[in-house]
């Protein structure tokens, strides 16, 4: 009998971009990996990936190995901290997952598959936008987290990107992060946001909290350093650390749904 699973899966996803995504999800490893949980942060912003730039490294291997045959997964995975904090690179370059013909993404998933069930979370960083492989990976976790900031822009587009995913994929449980915003412009943001979910797409959303804008996180882009290594104290690390708090209490709380669930949802029939 399999092992009953223990591992949560969170996309961290946003209809326009550049509004913290990646930032985001490295920064929540560090915080979740600093109170003892083991992770595995995976780059599935397949047509641009940069994990890999803010963490200042350059792995030798990236997802596309995977797909060659002789290639094993704890190959590609990289280290990031001792105690299970480890990283799947993706590449520029690597075919988006629905260009893929269906071996490729049998071989892809198979291999996933051996890997992901050793961790306490997994985190995906998505792409921006609704392109076809951002909604799959999204409906494939079992939480998904929205990040805007507040600008219409950003609400009208993370608007459109739960639309899709409802309408296409029958999703309707999200979590909103704000970011670069004081907790006064979040709350409002997330009102907006809120109303507009209720009355027109009959979703009803959750806060996650927010981060404020902060120049360290800035300053540690520059420098190619995790910004929780740059400056663990400083006002986004606080928050960070907060809302990571929350996915673990979360993670806790529901271990016993979690176990009946697979990390990864509706992956294509890998058979025996
Ligand atoms: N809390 C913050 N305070 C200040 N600046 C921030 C904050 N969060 C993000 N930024 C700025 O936004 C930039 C873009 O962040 P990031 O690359 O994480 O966005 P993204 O959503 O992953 O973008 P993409 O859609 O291109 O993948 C960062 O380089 C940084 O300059
Ligand atoms: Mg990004």
């Amino acid at each position: 009998m399999q092992n009953p699973n223990k591992t949560l899966s969170v996309s961290v996803m946003s209809g326009k971009g550049g509004v913290g995504k990646t930032n985001i999800s490295l920064s929540l490893g560090y915080a979740l990996h600093k109170t003892g949980n083991s992770l595995l942060l995976l780059d599935c912003d397949l047509g641009l990936a940069n994990l890999d730039v803010l963490l200042g490294i350059s792995p030798d291997r990236n997802l596309q190995d995977m797909l060659r045959p002789e290639i094993k997964s704890s190959d590609v995975v990289v280290s990031i901290e001792t105690g299970g904090f480890d990283f799947l690179p993706a590449a520029s370059g690597v075919p988006e997952l629905v260009e893929m013909d269906e071996d490729m993404q049998d071989l892809l998933f198979r291999k996933m598959v051996q890997l992901i069930g050793n961790y306490n979370f997994l985190i995906l960083d998505l792409g921006a936008g609704i392109n076809k492989t951002v909604l799959s990976f999204a409906a494939m976790t079992q939480m998904r987290v929205v990040v805007v900031t507040p600008e219409p822009t950003s609400l009208t587009d993370s608007y459109a990107l739960m639309k899709v995913l409802k309408q296409q994929h029958g999703v309707d449980d999200f979590l909103v992060l704000v970011n670069q915003a004081s907790p006064q412009e979040a709350k409002q943001t997330f009102e907006r946001l809120s109303a507009a979910c209720q009355k027109f797409l009959g979703i009803t959303i959750r806060s996650l909290g927010s981060i404020r804008a902060d120049r360290n996180v800035v300053e540690a882009v520059r420098r190619q350093t995790p910004l929780m290594k740059y400056a663990p104290n400083t006002e986004a690390s606080k928050d960070i650390s907060a809302i990571a708090a929350k996915l673990e209490r979360f993670r806790k709380d529901n271990l016993e749904l979690i176990a009946a669930t697979p990390p990864l949802k509706n992956f294509p029939d890998l058979g025996g």
